[in-house]
């Protein structure tokens, strides 16, 4: 199976992103992505079966993130997603033989190099990978091609044909498809869709239905399950998924399909996990009948473990403990059943001592045709110094400045909460960052504070100068560039508004205000051609919760809407290209890309790093994932786009928890009747 699967190649001209135009920036692109570094996923396996010394097998290579695995048919090979090489695509791990269920032998097989399954153009989202029974197509959720309006999800089911490349999208066009599931007859898919209502709400309320189409060319379209996702096929006429019920409680149920002249519809609808724990995601398998295995969350376990369900016939549904013997300890998450039903598959942290070098900074490919380069760094709010050889970045807490070469060790020039940062252009070695608790309300104290580090990294003699005094919620400061102004934000009129304030003096020798009314304006950037201020404002639905980009002149006037992802949308953190003709952003621009609920370690995962001209137009989407990232800054410096590494292991890996979703509140009292909290 290896030769076609390792030819497939894609029919570019179905896939390429409409053609960008080229703005003349260049420079390096840098951002965050929230909690990254704390975690690194392989995928494993363990017998479906009670047995008295179950052997968990990696059998991913502990190298990157992988995750979302799937066996293929009629092997113990595995389908996952990974993002190693800067960009997430589909492998198939070499392994497993059924008879290689010793754990050297995985391990060994683990090791051999991944080639990935599609080549790496074009550089988009690809997820839930599955072959075809006959293992001709392979089957996959990409965000390779533009949804039509603001805030829709680019996600959407494609089809590869692995002897000759040839692609199609199988998901109608104007909506978006989840999750796909192959029937075991490879006749149908079945995928979570959040229909042509779009994402309305947050993302813990996505809600998602059941379609299924044809396999071939995603005809017969039917809406079989209302309010369901993640399905999974037992057989042609039993699906099982999930379901939040009207208390909160996530449970998977069973429908059972028909198949008639006429079209496809669920003829009934039965829950088999009941209210008082949470259970998610699903994987059936005609190979093992009468068993499916599920993620759930139960109280009194802070962890997410895999469990198998005896659904057979007329006796009440009994439970398996598959994971919390083994691993008690850690998440695990989506799993998926061997095609003959012996093993059952998840993902989850891999644990210490994995194979991978900490990296500062990590080369994100982006889209092309780029003329900068993009990284990821372990940290938020990160900036370069205007020489580009220094890079700061805080760790809330902590303010830190690091070589932007990896060179040096990791410097803490400050221990307590501080964001973001900017530096001074004329002199060397001053950070601007403001000090105290970040989403606060408008009372709360912080200040803006001026930290000089001396002209490089011996210095030892750092200095903190406080710039605001009146604690008034004053944060995101950005210098003018001729040095002599920091624009910043301050909530001291009791709204959020913007002002400009002497550089090195701070208020105490002159203060302006900029902006003036009852809304929020935040996160500023002053353009390096002086001109310009952009920054975030709720001004068009003031407290409504929904931010866009806008722009003035420092003296006031000019002031306009340069991005908006719509009613409810989240658009943030500007920040100018070099040449001043652009802007980087984070927003929920193209939505979520996967169900929220199987991806729950990111908050919010509609977080992607766009940029835009400054007149609105030409928006082009940089990342492709379902993690959050933000935070972005631009320097005119070039990173060669490669990892650079550093020097300091990074800690506290797989810290994260299950998030705020899974909470129930009692309607009545408020009080938590299951707390999952982040
Ligand atoms: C992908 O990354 C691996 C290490 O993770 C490296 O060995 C390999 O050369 C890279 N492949 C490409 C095509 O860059
Ligand atoms: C430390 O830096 C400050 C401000 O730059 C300066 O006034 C002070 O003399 C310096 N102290 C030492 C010990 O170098
Ligand atoms: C404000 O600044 C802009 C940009 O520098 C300039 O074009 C405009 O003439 C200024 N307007 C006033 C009233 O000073």
């Amino acid at each position: 199976m290896a030769t076609p699967l390792l030819a497939a190649l894609l029919v570019a001209a179905l896939l390429a992103s409409p053609a960008p135009e080229v703005s003349a920036t260049g420079g390096t692109i840098v951002f965050t992505t929230l909690g990254r570094s704390r975690y690194s996923f392989d995928i494993f396996s363990l017998p479906l079966a009670p047995s008295p010394n179950p052997a968990e097998i990696r059998l991913t290579d502990g190298t990157s993130v992988n995750y979302n695995g799937n066996f293929a048919p009629g092997s113990d090979s595995v389908l996952f997603v990974s993002e190693r090489n800067g960009s997430l695509n589909l492998y198939l791990s070499p392994v497993l033989s059924a008879a290689a269920s010793s754990r050297r032998e995985a391990l060994e097989a683990a090791a051999a190099p991944l080639s990935p399954l599609l080549p790496w153009d074009p550089i988009a989202l690809k997820d839930r990978p599955s072959l075809t029974p006959d293992g001709s197509h392979l089957v996959y959720v990409s965000t390779a091609l533009p949804a039509a309006e603001p805030r829709r999800s680019w996600a959407a089911v494609y089809s590869t044909e692995l002897s000759t490349g040839r692609t199609s999208r199988l998901t109608a066009p104007g909506v978006a498809d989840f999750s796909p599931a192959v029937s075991p007859s490879g006749e149908w898919i079945a995928v979570a869709s959040p229909g042509p209502a779009g994402w309305t709400g947050e993302v813990e309320d996505l809600r998602t239905d059941i379609y299924v189409f044809r396999t071939t060319d995603g005809s017969r379209r039917t809406l079989v399950i209302h309010d369901g996702g993640w399905p999974s096929w037992a057989d042609e006429s039993t699906v099982f998924f999930h379901r939040r019920d009207s208390v909160g409680w996530y449970g998977v149920y069973r429908a059972r399909i028909s198949v008639t002249d006429d079209g496809l519809s669920a003829v009934s609808v039965e829950r088999v996990t009941p209210p008082g724990f949470h259970a998610f995601t699903p994987a059936a398998s005609p190979g093992a009948p009468g068993l499916v295995a599920v993620a759930t969350r139960r109280p009194g376990s802070d962890y997410r473990h895999i469990e198998v369900i005896d659904v057979s016939g007329g006796r009440t549904n009994a439970y398996f403990e598959v994971t919390r013997p083994v691993a008690p300890r850690g998440h695990h998450f989506n799993p998926f059943i061997s095609p003959d039903g012996t093993r059952v598959g998840y993902h989850r942290c891999r644990g210490s001592g994995n194979g991978d070098s900490p990296l500062l900074l990590e080369n994100i490919k982006s889209p092309g045709p780029d003329t900068f380069s993009l990284f990821r760094i372990d940290g938020s709010f990160p900036s370069f110094s205007h020489d580009g050889k220094r890079i700061a970045f805080v760790g809330l807490p902590g303010l830190y400045v690091v070589n932007s070469d990896g060179s040096g060790v990791r410097r803490r020039i400050f221990s307590g909460n501080a964001f973001p940062t900017s530096w001074d252009w004329k002199r060397k070695g001053v950070i601007y960052t403001s000090i105290g608790p970040d989403f606060a309300s408008e009372s709360t104290t912080v200040d803006v504070v001026s930290i000089s580090l001396g002209d490089d990294e011996e210095d030892s003699n750092i200095t903190m100068k406080k710039l605001t005094v009146g604690g008034e919620n004053n944060a995101f400061p950005s210098p003018s560039p001729d040095g002599k102004w920091v624009v910043f934000r301050s909530g001291r009129s009791e709204h959020k508004n913007l002002y400009i304030m002497d550089a090195e003096h701070g208020e105490a020798r002159g203060i302006r205000r900029l902006t003036e009314g009852p809304w929020s304006d935040t996160m500023c950037n002053w353009s390096p051609d002086g001109e310009w201020i952009a920054f975030a404002s709720d001004r068009h639905n003031p407290g409504g919760g929904s931010f866009a980009i806008y722009m003035v002149h420092p003296n006031g006037t000019g002031l306009r809407r340069v991005v908006h992802s719509g009613d409810g949308g989240r658009t943030n953190h500007p920040w100018f290209s070099p040449d001043s003709k652009s802007l980087v952003f984070t927003s929920d621009y193209a939505a979520v890309s996967a169900e929220p609920v199987s991806n729950p370690h990111h908050y919010q995962p509609y977080g992607e790093i766009f940029t835009v001209d400054i007149d609105g137009s030409n928006i082009r989407r940089l990342t492709h994932n379902s993690f959050e990232d933000g935070t972005p800054s631009w320097t005119p410096y070039f990173l060669e786009p490669q990892d650079v590494g550093e020097t300091l292991q990074a800690s506290g890996r797989c810290s994260f928890q299950d998030c705020h979703w899974l909470n129930i509140q009692d309607t009545q009292s408020d009080e938590l009747i299951y707390g999952a909290s982040c």
